[in-house]
């Protein structure tokens, strides 16, 4: 076992919010990584983390975080790997200027996620898209990197297609989410438009869903990603759920399955050996429920410490082929632990030495 000494000094961007809170609560005990700096806005940059975060989360603030003093979002840092949990707009120049002096950056936020020379990660599904990353410091001459996670709902789908797409190819998919409140960020939408409602619309979340399973599902040639050709329709809702995304997905094959064949391809979904042995990996990436009512946010969102993605009701589409429903925990697996684990792929293939 690594000494505390011995840990990879790691930054938080965006500390203050509901991912970079995840990110904190996460590392505490983390064995390879280590929070030696916090950073957010204008707001809170100057303040003690303790003064300026609004601790959400179950538990108390991490004591070794409380008396740290959050800092502006820019280098240099005392770290060597930053977790970004910025918003978008202002991530393009703050992630750009962290790879730019030399940081490795693995980030939840969109603004780099649909360039060609930047993976978009989730170890068990597309490990071997790393590669994008010589293309990156090709490219942009940059001494550091980013990394990137894909957005919480294109996780929870993401698996399931993955496992179909090996088998069977996936050509078309509709798809219907219900996704918490949390992923609106803090303090997210007021409560009186919340409670007791469904909002059929979150800005910008369709269209991610429509590109992103592509570019996951996508093929490495020659240095170069080459999306899938699966073509999505995807509708997002907000509900009335704290943490835990819900996905409807009705599939069109390109061969023919019997639904006892895509349970099979489900439970048995095999994903490389060096990914199940890093720390935050979890034992099974995706488990399969049987019962008639799962699976639920409620009682599915922290199966696996929050790493696993739970699916059911996998029955036969009258339209297309098959339906299934997948539940995501969206700050952990879609946000700060699926970072946490790209982290660790990185290390583990050398990318932090
Ligand atoms: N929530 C989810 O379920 C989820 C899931 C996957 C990905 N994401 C992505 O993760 C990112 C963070 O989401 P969130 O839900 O955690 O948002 P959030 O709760 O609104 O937190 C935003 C964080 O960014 C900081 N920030 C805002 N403007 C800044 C600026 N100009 N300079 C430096 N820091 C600034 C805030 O700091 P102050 O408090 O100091 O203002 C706060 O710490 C977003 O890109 C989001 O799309 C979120």
């Amino acid at each position: 076992m690594e000494s505390k000494n011995s840990k990879i000094k790691v930054a938080v961007l965006g500390a203050t919010g509901m991912v970079g809170q995840r990110f904190i609560q996460l590392l505490e005990n983390h064995p390879w990584f280590e929070v030696a700096a916090l950073a957010g806005s204008s707001r809170s940059a100057g303040k003690k983390y303790k003064d300026a975060c609004r601790w959400y989360l179950e538990g108390d603030m991490p004591a070794a975080v409380a008396d740290m003093q959050v800092l502006p979002a820019a280098p240099p840092m005392p770290v060597q790997l930053v977790f970004s949990a910025l918003p978008a707009d202002v991530a393009v120049d703050i992630e750009a200027e962290f790879a730019q002096a030399g940081y490795t950056v693995c980030s939840n936020s969109s603004a780099y996620r649909y360039d060609e020379d930047v993976p978009i990660l989730i170890p068990e599904i597309n490990a071997e898209h790393l590669e994008l990353l010589e293309l990156q410091k090709a490219q942009r001459g940059w001494p550091g990197r980013i990394v990137t996670s894909p957005n919480c709902t294109t996780t929870g789908a993401v698996f399931p297609l993955k496992a179909l797409d090996d088998l069977f190819g996936v050509e078309k998919v509709m798809l219907v989410s219900m996704q918490a409140v949390s992923g609106a960020g803090y303090p997210g939408l007021p409560y009186l438009s919340i409670i007791d409602n469904v909002i059929p619309f979150i800005g910008g979340e369709e269209k991610k869903l429509e590109l992103e399973p592509r570019l996951l599902l996508g093929k490495m040639q020659a240095g170069q990603r080459i999306s899938a050709p699966t073509v999505i329709s995807a509708q997002a809702n907000r509900v009335a759920v704290s943490d835990g995304h819900t996905i409807c997905l009705s599939v069109k094959l390109n061969k023919t399955a019997e639904i006892e064949e895509v349970k099979h391809a489900l439970q048995n979904y095999a994903w490389p050996q060096d990914i199940q042995e890093l720390p935050s990996a979890p034992k099974l990436p995706m488990i399969l429920r049987e019962e008639d009512d799962r699976p639920q946010p409620h009682l599915d969102r922290g199966a696996e410490n929050g790493m696993a993605v739970s699916i059911g009701r996998l029955r036969a589409c009258p339209i297309l082929d098959l339906r299934l429903v997948s539940v995501v925990h969206n700050t952990l697996r879609g946000a700060a632990s699926g970072s946490i684990l790209n982290a660790e792929l990185l290390k583990a293939r050398g990318y932090l030495d």
